[in-house]
């Protein structure tokens, strides 16, 4: 299995697998959201998929924010429901904070996620912020060089 920047071709099988896991967000939008990294944006998002044998198992965004590129969100981790439960979540995780890590001429200082599932993102370090966000979310950061 290797993690690689997402090519414009990767978005339909991306688009898939965002279908099962998030079937009530808006399609039209979940599309253009995985096409922005393709845009002319000024900001883009990174997506990275996890590939094996030429399959797209899944695959996470992340984006600097507007107000201060050093501080990043990451966004969208999905895994294809059939390969849940392998690891592959969790590899793809340490992959996208490393990669924010290595920015060129950027040092990232801190890392936010909007989640359902805090539990899952412990494991990387991340910790609430708060503990009611909205509805079931919660805001997790993590601080990569840089303490409060
Ligand atoms: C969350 C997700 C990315 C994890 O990917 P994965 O490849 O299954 O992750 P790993 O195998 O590395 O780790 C799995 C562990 O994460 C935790 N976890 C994952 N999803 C969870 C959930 N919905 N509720 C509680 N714990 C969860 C569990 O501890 C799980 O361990 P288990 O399989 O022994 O129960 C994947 O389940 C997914 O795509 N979910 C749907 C989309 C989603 O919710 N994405 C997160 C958006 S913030």
């Amino acid at each position: 299995m290797k993690f690689r920047k997402a090519k414009k071709e990767d978005v339909s099988k991306m688009f898939e697998i965002l279908k099962i896991n998030s079937p009530k967000y808006p399609k039209k939008l979940a599309l253009q959201e995985l096409n922005e990294m393709f845009s002319n944006s000024l900001i883009k998002p990174i997506y990275i998929v996890a590939e094996d044998k030429k399959e797209v198992l899944g695959f996470g965004g992340f984006i600097p924010s507007w107000i201060d590129n050093m501080i990043f969100s990451i966004f969208w981790v999905n895994i294809n429901p059939k390969y849940k439960s392998q690891g592959i979540g969790s590899k793809l995780m340490r992959d996208l904070i490393n990669r924010i890590n290595k920015t060129k001429n950027v040092k990232a200082k801190m890392i936010l996620i909007s989640t359902k599932i805090p539990i899952f993102y412990k494991k990387f370090g991340f910790k609430k912020i708060t503990a009611k966000y909205d509805r079931d979310y919660v805001l997790m950061s993590l601080n990569l060089n840089y303490k409060i």
